[in-house]
């Protein structure tokens, strides 16, 4: 037995491009939430040729060459061959609805929607849309110009692996802001129920924004100066009258 074995490893590590290479594939393929269309194959390989093949539907297996086929036969005719497929193939049905409610879980995306300054000087501006943290990979990201869906100066990248499970994606718009104009980010993913729209502010503009923020520092600074000028003659006027009071003391008592 044991010589056998040895000879069986020698023959593999001297052999080259005619060893022996068998493979045995299981799939259990479903689509529904219930597992009612559950599909049970089992593939036998041999240096890549398919030898036989057990189809759960028919609860037989079926062999592709001559010694395949006697095989075959006297295992279709063997109640207990018949019974372990059997078992298999309703293992696949019943464990469907698991898998499907336990497994194929979804991560909603975090969308940020922000304008970025252009290189180019044709285009004042460039929105980005960008989506983090999600799962499963497949998501699509569209412009709206008031509804209406924006193909042209649109630009995405792929769908990016974090490394964890979890894909990020940046989507650009080109545009010239217009008056009254609505640009929406529109999120279609699995984890949603329906798109989940991200309208841009324009009010939210950072030259606004510059402008807001830079009004609000000069009239904290002009508050904190004023207050510091009053205490500053507030403490000086009380330093002069010390003294006064210490001259005008002595002479109150005597
Ligand atoms: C398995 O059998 C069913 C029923 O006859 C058939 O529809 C299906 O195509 C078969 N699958 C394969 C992979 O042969």
């Amino acid at each position: 037995m044991s010589r056998a074995l040895v000879f069986f490893t020698l023959l593999l590590a001297f052999s080259r491009a005619d060893a022996l290479y068998g493979q045995y594939l299981a799939r259990c393929r479903f689509s529904s939430p219930d597992g009612h269309d559950a599909v049970y194959l089992e593939q036998f390989y041999l240096n890549k040729r398919l030898l036989a093949l057990y189809n759960g539907t028919l609860g037989k297996l079926m062999g592709y060459t001559k010694e395949a086929i006697k095989i075959a036969d006297k295992l279709n005719n063997d109640p207990d061959y018949v019974n372990l497929g059997k078992w298999k193939t309703d293992r696949c049905t019943r464990s469907s609805p698991l898998v499907y409610n336990s497994l194929l879980y979804t991560v909603e995306p975090s969308v940020w929607l922000r304008s970025v300054e252009a290189v180019d000087s044709r285009h004042p501006g460039m929105l980005v849309c960008s989506a983090y943290d999600f799962y499963p990979q497949q998501i699509r990201l569209t412009w709206l110009r008031n509804g209406q869906e924006e193909t042209s100066d649109v630009m995405s990248t792929d769908e990016l692996p974090n490394g964890n499970w979890l894909y990020q994606i940046h989507s650009f718009l080109e545009f010239t802001p217009r008056p009254g104009e609505k640009i929406t980010c529109m999120v279609k993913h699995a984890s949603l129920m329906e798109p989940k729209l991200y309208d841009w502010e324009p009010t939210a503009d950072s030259g606004t924004n510059k402008i807001v923020v830079g009004t609000a520092g000069l009239l904290l600074g002009l508050v904190f100066s004023v207050a510091g000028l009053l205490y500053y003659k507030k403490k000086s006027s009380e330093r002069v009258l010390v003294p006064t009071t210490e001259v005008f003391y002595p002479e109150h008592t005597l």
